[in-house]
Parts: structure tokens; C-alpha cells; sequence
């Protein structure tokens, strides 16, 4: 059973943020023993590190991360790096978790349906076009499919290096859904081509929609 998410962003420090559903209720897309070390070892990890960062500089501490994202070009420089790879793990974690729920049948619906369809031709070929891009980026990182509102509101699959976030983007890019490709994201025995396999029966795509439909709407804290 899903919970609603959460309409706000914390302020920092910042806490961890719940999962909407138990640790064993994405088998068999993650795994129990997966998903805990995820949230509770990888993204932990990435919260005490931009926390200890922001320490440093309590003035910022009244932000959101995503706030803080947004400009990061206007950091002080000894904080810069370190809010960019920390923050920006946990900005992507914190994403991640809200577009997934147990593992179901789905697909998108109304407008983001078929806003797909007009840009990709098909939910089908998004799909393939994704994982393509996907498996094409090299290293760790993350795959995004991204909705541009100042260029008509166009959609975007994409990849990013490491940590690196949508919000860093100089042109809005919110993001729809996104992808974890680091190796720790795969799950037990599977390579990236499996993982992303397993993907897509996670996808909350009413929440999508919602996101799509407020991104039209003007919202900016999705
Ligand atoms: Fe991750």
C-alpha cells in the first residue's frame, strides 16, 4: 500500500526521506536486501554528506535541496563540490523513491499519454528509445525523460554523469521520471539490461501524469 507523497521539501538538515511502501513490496523488481542497503546505506550516506557540507555553511541550511540545486553555480566555492556530488545523490534518491510503487501492470493515461505518443511515436518505442540511451551512457549515473517548459514543453530522454541533477540545467527541465544506473541500483545478479527490465513495472505513471499535468500548470515544486 502506497502513502501519498509528500507536498513540501524539507528545509536542511536533511532527514531521510520514507519510503511509500516496505522494503519487500518491489520484489521481485528489487529485492528486500536491495532496496534496504539503497535507502538506508547509499542515500543515508549521500543525506550526511551534503548535511556535513551545508554544516559548514548554515546560512543555506534554510533551503530545500532542490532550491539549493537550482543554484548551485552561486555556491561558495569550498561547499561547491561537495553539495553538487552529495546533494546531488540525494536530490536523485529523493526523486527516485517518489516514482516508484510495487510492482504492477501500468502504463501512462490522458495528456502524458499522449504527449509520449506524439513525441516517440508510441509508449512502446519511449520505452526502447530509453533503455537505449540508458545502456548507452557509460559509468554510473542517471536516465531522466524530462519535460522542457520554455521550449514548448517538449519532451526529453536523457542521461546524466554521476550524481548530476535536472535542476542544474540553466534551461527548467523538471523531471517526469528517472533511472538509477549505478551498478548498486541493479539488484542481485542482474546487470544493467536486466535492471532496467525490471523498471518499468515500478512506474507510478498516475503520479507521472500528476507531475506532467503540474508542470503545465505552473507548479515548480513537484
Ligand atoms: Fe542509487
Amino acid at each position: 500500500m502506497s502513502t501519498p507523497h509528500a507536498p513540501v521539501h524539507p528545509v536542511g538538515p536533511y532527514p531521510l526521506p520514507p519510503l511509500r511502501f516496505g522494503y519487500g513490496d518491489l520484489a521481485p523488481a528489487i529485492d528486500e536486501a536491495s532496496l534496504r542497503h539503497h535507502h538506508l546505506v547509499v542515500h543515508q550516506g549521500y543525506i550526511d554528506g551534503v548535511n556535513a557540507a551545508l554544516a559548514r555553511r548554515p546560512e543555506f541550511l534554510g533551503k530545500s535541496i532542490e532550491e539549493i540545486l537550482r543554484g548551485i553555480r552561486n555556491l561558495p566555492d569550498d561547499i561547491r563540490e561537495d553539495v553538487r556530488v552529495q546533494g546531488g545523490g540525494h536530490a536523485d534518491h529523493q526523486f527516485f523513491w517518489k516514482i516508484l510503487s510495487p510492482p504492477a501492470e501500468r502504463r501512462p493515461a490522458g495528456p502524458l499519454a499522449a504527449a509520449i505518443d506524439q513525441t516517440f511515436g508510441s509508449f512502446e518505442r519511449f520505452k526502447t528509445l530509453f533503455e537505449e540511451a540508458a545502456l548507452a551512457h557509460e559509468g554510473p549515473g542517471w536516465a531522466f525523460l524530462v519535460i522542457k517548459p520554455k521550449s514548448g514543453f517538449k519532451l526529453e530522454i536523457l542521461t546524466l554523469d554521476g550524481n548530476d541533477s535536472v535542476l542544474f540545467a540553466s534551461e527548467p527541465s523538471p523531471g517526469l521520471i528517472i533511472c538509477d544506473l549505478w551498478d548498486h541500483a541493479h539488484g542481485a545478479g542482474r546487470d544493467r539490461r536486466g535492471w532496467l527490465a525490471a523498471y518499468w513495472s515500478l512506474i507510478d505513471w498516475d503520479y507521472i501524469g500528476e507531475r506532467f499535468v503540474g508542470v503545465h500548470e505552473g507548479k515548480t515544486h513537484l
